[in-house]
């Protein structure tokens, strides 16, 4: 078992790299769209980014998501993300700590990550399947997870929550009864916050509801539309020569519920949300927290950027913050609780699917933040032919 782990870690790494596990459908952030403000009287080097998540105050709301360990290949990778969240103030989560809990010598390719960054916002990493007894391993005791937890000095913990990736995987975890009252007991147990986290597949609000009577802290939504775990490991199968696992891995490589219509729906649970899954851009980062993200998640880009060098990490956070911030002045908000305020359209698929669900009038709401903030009433007021009738200021004069 124990090498089991460490080789399915090191294939995560070389199929995500070589492979392409992105969705074929797309996040949608592109049907998120933030009204533009032509005059927005902020200067673009006064933009703040400066975050607060579960009492911690982060220079930018970018999350480097949980993506390896277990491997000595692992730590490169975990070493050039850590230097730059110490370097950025980001928070970072690491990959499934399970393997150096079943073999303590992989312990320093998760260790590294609080070696290289002693002051940030580090989350442990382990599996909501692995809370209960499974058919080939019993559930996790208490001090394994508290192990989890010291292991990296943690300030939260991140209990991923993978039925597809399990579903998918040959030597998955299938079994998922229970989990929610085995979740709701490592809340009321562990000493830091517990963050429920989905790895591609989404949160809908019903499943929101559960997980804060389950008593987490926040939830990453976690949405279809980036990487995806099925398609991870329906290239995995292909390589073992598996190949029915690999057609169904393939056939829902799409499954879930896209990031923003996650973010949405749940929102209504009123905790923390981290957005995570096909964020791609500084852009996307602030679609997403305008439609109510405390955090904003990327896996592949950083997983990508941190094999090839640490300067490479450096260059796309300074890419992301750069985009952010211009995205942020051109829709008038100078710093992240007022990017909370901003006019938001929501179109395309993600309306529809929206609309069905029931959330128009949070559509609309969003649409029309500025104007019930503001004391003015909306032009709608005043129609285009009352306004013509009525003597211009120049006319008057003459
Ligand atoms: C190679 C790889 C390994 C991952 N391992 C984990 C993991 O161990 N635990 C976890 O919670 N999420 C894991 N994830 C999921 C990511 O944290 C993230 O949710 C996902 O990649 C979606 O974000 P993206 O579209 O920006 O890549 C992994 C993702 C990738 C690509």
């Amino acid at each position: 078992m124990t090498d089991e782990i460490k080789q399915r870690k090191l294939e995560h790494i070389t199929v995500a790299l070589e492979e392409g596990i992105g969705v074929s459908q797309r996040a949608g952030w592109g049907d998120i769209h933030l009204v533009h403000q032509a005059l927005p009287e902020i200067d673009l080097q006064e933009v703040d980014t400066t975050a607060t998540f579960l009492g911690r105050r982060l220079a930018c709301p970018v999350v480097i998501s949980a993506l390896t360990g277990g491997h000595p290949e692992a730590v490169t990778i975990n070493r050039n993300l850590a230097r730059a969240a110490e370097r950025y103030g980001l928070a970072l989560g690491v990959g499934s700590q399970r393997a150096a809990l079943v073999n303590p010598d992989l312990v320093p390719t998760y260790a590294v990550v609080r070696e290289e960054a002693p002051q940030a916002f580090v989350i442990a990493n382990i599996g909501a399947p692995q809370l209960i007894d499974q058919e080939r391993h019993p559930a996790f005791t208490l001090s394994q997870v508290e192990q989890a937890i010291a292991m990296i000095e943690a300030d939260a913990l991140a209990v991923h929550m993978n039925a597809l990736q399990e579903a998918t995987q040959v030597e998955g975890d299938r079994r998922m009864r229970g989990v929610a009252t085995a979740l709701r007991r490592l809340t009321a147990e562990v000493a830091v916050p517990v963050i429920a986290k989905e790895t591609g597949a989404g949160v809908c609000r019903e499943q929101a509801l559960l997980l804060r009577s389950c008593g987490v802290a926040a939830i990453d939504v976690g949405g279809a539309g980036g990487s995806s775990m099925s398609a991870l490991e329906a290239a995995r199968a292909r390589t073992h020569g598996e190949t029915q696992a690999q057609q169904i891995g393939q056939l829902y490589r799409d499954w879930g519920i896209p990031t923003p219509i996650a973010l949405v729906e749940a929102g209504i649970a009123g905790l923390p949300l981290i957005a995570t899954g096909g964020v791609r851009s500084g852009l996307d980062v602030a679609r997403a927290i305008a439609l109510g993200a405390t955090l904003v998640g990327m896996g592949f880009p950083f997983l990508k950027a941190a094999s090839e060098s640490y300067e490479r990490v450096c260059e796309l956070l300074e890419q992301t913050l750069t985009e952010l911030k211009i995205a942020m002045q051109l829709s008038g908000a100078a710093n992240l609780a007022s990017l909370r305020q901003v006019d938001v359209i929501v179109t395309g698929e993600t309306r529809a699917w929206l609309s069905l669900r029931g959330f128009e009038e949070e559509l609309r709401a969003l649409a029309n933040r500025r104007a019930r903030a503001a004391t003015y009433s909306l032009p709608a007021v005043e129609t285009a032919s009352e306004e013509r009738q009525r003597p211009s200021p120049v006319d008057g004069h003459s």
